[in-house]
């Protein structure tokens, strides 16, 4: 069974329809790509499977349960967590507070204020700040764990974006653009976290431009455009189909790394 699988889904923005019927499936414990013209619908897409805009039609299945509709929170707690194209998140707050306040919208978590002060608390805010060094850690964020998040560089805040991520302990990871605007070597090392994650069992979805990166990381590549499932199968594959060269024609090509 799939991890993930999007069944019929629709959304329309003021009449124009956005995703016109979309079936997808995800494969548990490896990358699918997720790529396409600019506006095929991805992004869109990824807003509906984390709730954050409501399908107008469809399933959408995690672990062959509907969370079509669910709020973001609901979705994030059942293991389903995103990154953004632009990185979120509050720029005046630290490294580490941008993680804990992740870390903090887990399930039973409004409960904390009533258990302020007690010991569980206590405790479980230290269990927060140690994942949340722990994830800096090992995406190289330490040096500068303490520093706004504003101070960071673009590809830094990539990183931190996918640190917020990985703080509610997800089982997909859903990735749009991840190394949009960094530098081709942070690119390649965001790529090997993104392979190490999968390696430890997440399952990661990714939107992803650079042709290279999708080359090099995604088992299997789902092409949209025009708000529909064109294709799909290996890198090399997409990249020989006549349909989807149709569908970048004019405007970006797939190129072969
Ligand atoms: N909130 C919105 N309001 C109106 N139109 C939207 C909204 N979100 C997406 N769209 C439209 O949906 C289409 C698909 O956009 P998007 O999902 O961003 O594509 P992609 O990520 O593949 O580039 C575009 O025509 C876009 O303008
Ligand atoms: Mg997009």
């Amino acid at each position: 069974m799939a991890l993930l699988e999007v069944i019929g889904v629709q959304r329309s923005f003021y009449g124009v329809h956005a995703l016109c019927g979309v079936d997808l499936k995800v494969g548990a414990g490896r990358i699918t790509g997720l790529i396409g013209p600019n506006g095929a619908g991805k992004t869109t897409l990824f807003n509906c499977i984390t709730g954050l805009v409501p399908p107008d039609r469809g399933r959408i299945l995690l672990a062959g349960r509907d969370i079509a509709g669910m709020r973001p929170e609901q979705v994030s707690a059942r293991g389903l967590v995103r990154t953004f194209q632009i990185a979120r998140g509050l720029p005046r707050l630290s490294v580490l507070d941008n993680l804990l306040l992740y870390g903090g919208q887990q399930p039973g978590e409004r409960m904390l204020p009533a258990l302020l002060g007690s010991r569980a608390a206590r405790r479980r805010e230290q269990e927060l700040i140690d994942r949340a060094v722990r994830i800096a850690r090992r995406l190289n964020l330490m040096p500068v764990i303490r520093n706004p998040a504003s101070d960071l560089s673009g590809g830094q805040k990539k990183l931190l974006e996918i640190g917020r991520a990985l703080m509610s302990e997800p089982k997909l990871i859903l990735l749009d653009e991840p190394v949009a605007g960094v530098n081709p070597a942070l690119a390649s090392e965001i790529g090997e976290h993104l392979k190490a994650l999968v390696g430890e069992g997440i399952t990661v979805l990714l939107i992803e431009h650079h042709m290279d990166m999708v080359a090099r990381l995604c088992d299997q590549v789902v092409v949209m455009a025009e708000g529909r499932h064109l294709a799909e199968g290996s890198f090399a594959e997409m990249a020989a189909d006549p349909r989807v060269q149709a569908a970048y024609m004019g405007r970006r090509r797939v190129a072969v790394a």
